[in-house]
């Protein structure tokens, strides 16, 4: 070995497979305002929608970010002609889709795939779905999705790491879940839209994006009542019409600017969001000593001396969500006093702590709950990006750290923000990416 590249390759061979880096050199406040965009969560599921209408319809709002270019691609692999304009629209014709099978090649590359059975099978009545790719952030079930399809009608067969459902018919039923599923509710609202009668659908997610599914669907023409609540009635329709729908902004990403405005002690105002989606993360800002205000459709954030330890428990909406766990748990690292955060939705959520720990934060894992006794600095260090939100977290870390944060594998970074470090530059953040 003469060199240190070789050393590194023949140690570390997955650096060999790592495109690019971010360099966050940390310390400086976020200042001015910025947009958010529209919401990864609910634009993953709109596009699978999609292959339910009888006619062309357009998605707009939608965030330019790789789980919206790869399900373009499923979509598209399956025959429906898709004219997309990165950040503007997608309109999908899927009247040409005949195909029902959808490869691991194609799921690996996102969680939201799982959505391809419920709206293949809506479609056809019949799905063959390799199971999904995504975030390993725990064992990431899909029985419920699975249960809710038989209640329908639907025969399922899973095997070989793919999912085989079909029916003669599917006709409404009375679908109880057995825990609040956010990813079970959607199929099994995508799979209900058309079956004949009417399906009931029982302890089901009240998440934003629920709602605003329901509304897309239901600009087709679909017949669904009491989405954001914990019980929702689908009335079956043959017949679903072309329609335009714009997708609501982004919850996460603006709850990940919120925090990152708080981390760097900057003010921030963020337009184009829902408050009333944040109160959560607006209330525990508030209990750390953090301003925020909000208006309409803007939330400002803005530093009031010290920031306190506060204890977090992650819930289903509207309690604490798990995806503002990973970024909050960074922020907290420098807030006075020794903070809890309790992820009780994904039990493998904590692949950043060893991240952090290498910038210096003061961190134990206790069963669930990550206790973090605030520090006075974090410094830049070398670390890896295992997931999304573990990677907002890092990029928070790095914006408040001393000196230069290298972020290695940011790509899972973009899986579910769109061109962060635009954003974060536009607002002062000295961020850029190298090509390694
Ligand atoms: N679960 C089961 N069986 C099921 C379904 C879920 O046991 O059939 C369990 C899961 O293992 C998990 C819990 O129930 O422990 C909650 O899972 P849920 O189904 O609600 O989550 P998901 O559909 O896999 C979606 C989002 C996640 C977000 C969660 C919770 C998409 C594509 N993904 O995942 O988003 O964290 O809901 O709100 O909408 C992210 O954006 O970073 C992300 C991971």
């Amino acid at each position: 070995m003469d060199s240190q590249s070789e050393v590194i390759a023949a140690f570390a061979p997955r650096f060999m497979y790592v495109k690019d880096k971010m360099l966050i050199t940390g310390g400086r406040p976020l200042m001015g305002e910025i947009t958010v965009s529209g919401g990864k969560n609910t634009a993953v599921a709109a596009i699978a929608a999609t292959l339910l209408c009888d006619e062309p319809c357009t998605v707009e709002n939608l965030p330019d970010i790789d789980d919206v270019h790869a399900l373009n691609e499923i979509l598209q692999s399956l025959g429906a002609q898709v004219d997309y304009v990165p950040g503007k629209y997608l309109t999908v014709d899927p009247r040409g889709v005949h195909a029902f099978r959808v490869p691991y090649a194609l799921t690996k590359r996102l969680r939201a795939s799982y959505y391809m059975l419920g709206a293949l099978l809506g479609r056809g009545l019949r799905a063959e779905v390799a199971y999904p790719g995504g975030c390993d952030i725990g064992s990431r079930l899909i029985d419920q999705h699975l249960k809710g399809f038989a209640a329908l009608g639907a025969r399922i067969d899973d095997r070989g790491g793919m999912v085989y459902a079909n029916a003669e018919r599917l006709t409404g039923g009375d679908v109880f879940f057995d825990l609040v599923t956010v990813g079970g509710t959607i199929n099994v609202m995508l799979a209900a839209v058309r079956a004949e009668g009417t399906t009931v659908m029982y302890n089901v997610a009240k998440e934003p994006h629920i709602v605003d599914l329901a509304n897309f669907l239901n600009s087709m023409g679909a017949r669904i009542k009491g989405a954001g609540t914990n019980v929702i009635r689908i009335r079956g329709v043959q017949h679903l019409h072309s329609t335009t729908y714009a997708v609501i902004p982004d919850q996460i990403e603006t709850g990940t600017l919120m925090i990152a405005a708080a981390a760097t002690r900057g003010d921030v105002t963020i337009h184009g969001c829902i408050p009333t989606h944040m109160e959560a993360l607006t209330a525990k800002l508030l209990e750390m000593g953090v301003r925020v205000t909000e208006n309409d459709d803007s939330i400002r954030v803005r530093p009031q001396g010290e920031q306190r330890a506060v204890n977090v428990k992650t819930q289903v909406y509207p309690g604490f969500p798990t995806d503002l766990q990973q970024p909050m748990t960074a922020l907290l690292c420098m807030a006075s006093g020794t903070s809890s955060v309790c992820e009780t939705i994904f039990e493998q959520r904590f692949k950043h702590l060893d991240e952090l720990r290498r910038m210096g934060a003061h961190i134990r894992l206790v069963d669930r709950t990550v206790l973090i006794e605030g520090v006075r600095e974090l410094y830049g260090a070398p670390v890896t990006v295992t997931d999304l939100r573990a990677g907002a977290a890092l990029v928070v870390a790095g914006l408040m750290a001393k000196g230069v944060t290298e972020i290695y594998e940011p790509s899972y970074i973009d899986r579910g923000y769109e061109r962060i470090e635009d954003k974060l530059r536009r607002l002062g953040a000295d961020i850029r990416r190298e090509k390694l």
